[in-house]
């Protein structure tokens, strides 16, 4: 089982205050950034893209971890490498050809990722499971925070988990949408690992606290995993 953590997702902290926002979610334990990318076609959204990778890289030497809610994602694979991203992740349901996409992430020197959203079955990423640092389980429809947690990803993420220690693979398990103080828990003994999290850090109050508090709940249901 790898290390349990927390990856704040910046679309919900203050994009006017961004560097302290994710210095005090690093303080309270955050140790890689979640940047979520949305084009307003993949998902009816439009948010942030590579200049923004490059001014968080300069001020923080934590993982960036891009989700790319974006149609035909190949085009900027290059750019967000170019602007310091870290990891990759790119939608199942995005990609002509994962394959592919996935070896370009490589090629580029970030660490490849699959998405995966609530109607589509993790079954579909049998053929790539073994060319991928992560999978990003959606426990939410893409293209906002703040929403309510599907509880069916929990199937999701235990099933991913039975996938990898059949076929003794390593790549790691992300969940990402409507996680908070009343879900985390659920996620972690599901077999989650990498737990993004934006309006329980950012949403709220206090941000290191929040993260601290989150982080906390996520590790003490490590001790009663099955
Ligand atoms: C939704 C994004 C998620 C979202 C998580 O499309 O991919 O990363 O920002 O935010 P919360 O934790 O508020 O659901
Ligand atoms: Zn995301």
């Amino acid at each position: 089982m790898t290390k349990i953590e927390l990856l704040p997702s910046v679309l919900a902290s203050n994009f006017a205050q961004l560097g302290s926002d994710v210095h005090a979610a690093i303080e309270g334990g955050g140790t890689a950034l979640h940047v979520d990318v949305m084009d307003g076609h993949f998902v009816p959204n439009l948010t942030v893209g590579p200049p923004l990778v490059a001014s968080l890289r300069k001020v923080v030497s934590v993982p960036l971890d891009c989700h790319l809610m974006i149609e035909d994602p190949d085009l900027f694979i290059p750019a967000f490498a170019d602007a310091g991203a870290n990891w990759i992740s790119v939608h199942q349901e995005a990609c002509a050809n994962l394959d592919r996409t996935l070896h370009l992430i490589a090629q580029h020197g970030c660490k490849p990722g699959v998405v995966v959203n609530p109607a589509t079955p993790v079954e579909l990423l049998t053929e790539v499971l073994d060319l991928v640092h992560h999978v990003l389980v959606m426990s939410v429809n893409p293209g906002y925070g703040g929403q309510k947690f599907i509880p069916n990803s929990l199937n999701k993420i235990a099933a991913l988990a039975r996938m990898r220690a059949e076929r003794k693979l390593d790549f790691r398990i992300e969940v990402d949408g409507g996680v908070d103080l009343t879900t985390v828990a659920d996620v972690v003994k599901a077999g989650a690992e990498l737990l993004v999290i934006g309006t329980g850090v950012f949403g709220h109050g206090d941000i290191r606290g929040n993260a601290a508090k989150l982080l906390e709940a996520a590790r003490s249901a490590t001790l009663t995993r099955v």
